[in-house]
């Protein structure tokens, strides 16, 4: 049986990673972040002090990002070493950005990120899945909502998790600085693809935006 590809793109802090994850429960499909795995070798290089591009290119061979799977739940490992928590913070969401504009870095994931969707029907998230890791998806989202409704949802989240630690200007702040690092980098950046479909979930929220994804792979795929 073919493989069913569900690419979900969009800026941070639209709802992907939860959507994407319910969406993929509700059609028993694999869930793949692939932020996550950016994550992972933004963290590697944090802990290493790789500061530019160069110190990176060189740490590459030696980091092993894998995925694995424990009740549906998708858990990181870098190097063997769970970081599905750690690769959380701010430091590295910032420093995620940065190192998924490098060519070699996203070269490193492409064919982990293929062959995961070639084996197994998958809903995965990102910024350049619709436009370049699965061009021939069959359904296509680009999930958005406002730039302050997105800081105000992240903020809301960093504030459960660790009070106190960014103030909601803040949050606003590296929001609107990682939406541009990663819409006008040169490689893959972040982009609606022709045939995806816009869901902007800023005054909805998340059954309704469900819902939303819902209506769109149903209209797609015939089910
Ligand atoms: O979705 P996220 O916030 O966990 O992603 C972290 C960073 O990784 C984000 O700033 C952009 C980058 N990224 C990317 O360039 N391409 C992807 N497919 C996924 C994430």
């Amino acid at each position: 049986m073919q493989a069913i590809n569900i690419a979900v793109d969009g800026p941070s802090g639209a709802g992907k990673s939860t959507l994407a994850r319910r969406l993929a429960a509700k059609l028993g499909y694999i869930y793949v972040d692939t932020g996550a795995m950016y994550r992972a070798i933004a963290y590697h290089t944090l802990r290493c002090h790789a500061e530019d591009e160069a110190a990176v290119m060189e740490l590459l061979p030696v980091i092993h990002v894998t995925l694995k799977y424990s009740d549906g739940v998708q858990r990181v490992l870098l190097n063997g070493e769970d970081v599905s928590e750690v690769i959380r913070t701010p430091e590295v969401s910032m420093a995620a950005s940065r190192v998924s504009a490098i060519p070699a870095v996203r070269e490193h994931l492409l064919g982990m990120q293929r062959q995961l969707a070639a084996e197994q029907s998958v809903v995965m998230d990102g910024r350049d899945i619709g436009t370049v890791v699965l061009p021939d998806a069959q359904v296509k989202i680009f999930l958005t909502a406002s730039a302050e409704k997105r800081a105000e949802r992240r903020f809301l989240e960093l504030e459960q998790k660790q009070p106190g630690v960014q103030t909601y200007e803040e949050v606003l702040a590296d929001v609107i600085r990682r939406d541009k690092q990663d819409t006008e980098r040169e490689i893959a950046p972040l982009r609606q693809a022709e045939d995806a479909v816009l869901v902007d979930t800023t005054n909805a929220d998340l059954d309704q935006s469900e819902e939303m994804m819902l209506a769109v792979c149903r209209e797609k795929l015939g089910i």
